[in-house]
């Protein structure tokens, strides 16, 4: 007696749920940076690999469906032993199987291991080195060789390797940005060597993908690929002190950042502001964002993060600070000319 498949309603509302969710995750994600869609070398490696075990995945099951939707339609209703025939139909079959299964398992293998081969660190990328230490929850970038230190943007010239140690100040976290290569851990006492490479110049999104804590989905930061010309130019000025107050106002913000307890945290160099517990501050106002990508780096943010930043990063090291509105909107004017 066969029992007829009770799961139809089921099977259509898992259907249905699946779609809902793909919708979503498409919806949702339409501007967020996608492993699917390469910038760089590295990043291209990858997705090959992944459309080919998806396309190889993919071909294994509708194989397997296939053969049981075939091995239910001419299901025997006999009862009792096989003959002779059906047992050596059998064995040749459960032969096939065993050795189709061991080619698509050596294929696999084979292209997993050249694209690692690819993935190697290249020769050329020891000409740049970027030192990149996860914090919670921000980025701390340095330019040992050129003597830049900056925070939660990764400026690199264009298709060129580049090679990126990665490092922790405190917990696990990993670095990946998707268009231009896969994830590497950063670990505490250990130091991870990585590359990126950047096919076309432009602003590719990275972030944490390990979970590091209550703000780890606000730990971003941005690789800023630029032509070479362009890259030169910024390394000339970051490597510049900071720049002096442009005017009394600022001159006044200046005094109010020295004078409070802004310096046990922050550097800003050519001050007496060595800090270094948060981000350098040199050139803030050259970044895009504050806070690791929390917000886009303008007056009105910069203000809400100095006086609250628990209210928009809860848990982040900075405390609230208690400020009179002339005092801030001086302290503004001096970080807002840190170019
Ligand atoms: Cu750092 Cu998650």
């Amino acid at each position: 007696m066969i029992h007829k498949l009770p799961t139809l309603p089921l099977v259509r509302a898992v259907r249905l749920a699946g779609a809902a969710l793909l919708l979503g995750i498409l919806a949702g994600c339409s501007t967020a940076p996608s492993a699917l869609e390469p910038q760089g070398p590295a990043a291209a490696e990858i997705a090959g690999l992944s459309r080919l075990l998806f396309v190889m995945g993919g071909a294994v099951y509708l194989a397997v469906m296939g053969f049981l939707g075939v091995a239910l339609l001419r299901r025997s209703r006999r009862q009792g032993a096989y003959d002779e025939q059906e047992r050596r139909t059998g064995n040749r079959i459960l032969t096939a199987g065993v050795t189709l299964t061991v080619v698509i398992l050596l294929v696999v293998f084979g292209f997993t291991v050249s694209t690692q081969v690819a993935l190697s660190l290249p020769a050329k990328a020891g000409d740049l080195t970027i030192r990149v230490i996860g914090r919670q929850w921000w980025w701390e970038v340095q330019y040992p060789t050129q003597q830049i230190t900056t925070a939660n943007e990764i400026h690199i010239p264009v298709g060129r390797p580049v090679k990126i140690e990665l490092l922790s100040e405190d917990v696990i976290h990993s670095f990946w940005v998707p268009e231009l290569h896969g994830k590497l851990d950063m670990i505490p006492g250990e130091t991870n060597v990585f590359w990126i490479e950047a096919d076309h110049a432009g602003d590719y999104w990275g972030l944490c993908a390990e979970f590091c804590g209550m703000q780890h989905a606000k730990m971003q930061f941005l690789v800023v690929a630029v032509p070479p010309e362009e890259y030169d130019a910024w390394v000339a000025r970051q490597q510049q002190p900071a720049r002096p107050p442009a005017d009394d106002l600022a001159a006044r913000g200046q005094e109010v950042f020295l004078g409070g307890s802004c310096i046990y945290c922050h550097t800003i160099s050519g001050t007496d502001a060595t800090g270094r517990l948060g981000p350098d501050l040199t050139h803030l106002a050259s970044r895009r964002t504050l806070g690791a990508g929390a917000l886009p780096n303008n007056r009105g943010n910069l203000g809400g993060w100095v006086v609250d930043s628990q209210h928009i990063k809860p848990g982040n090291l900075m405390p609230a600070t208690a400020i009179s509105g002339d005092d801030l909107q001086a302290l503004l004017a001096y970080l807002e000319g840190l170019h």
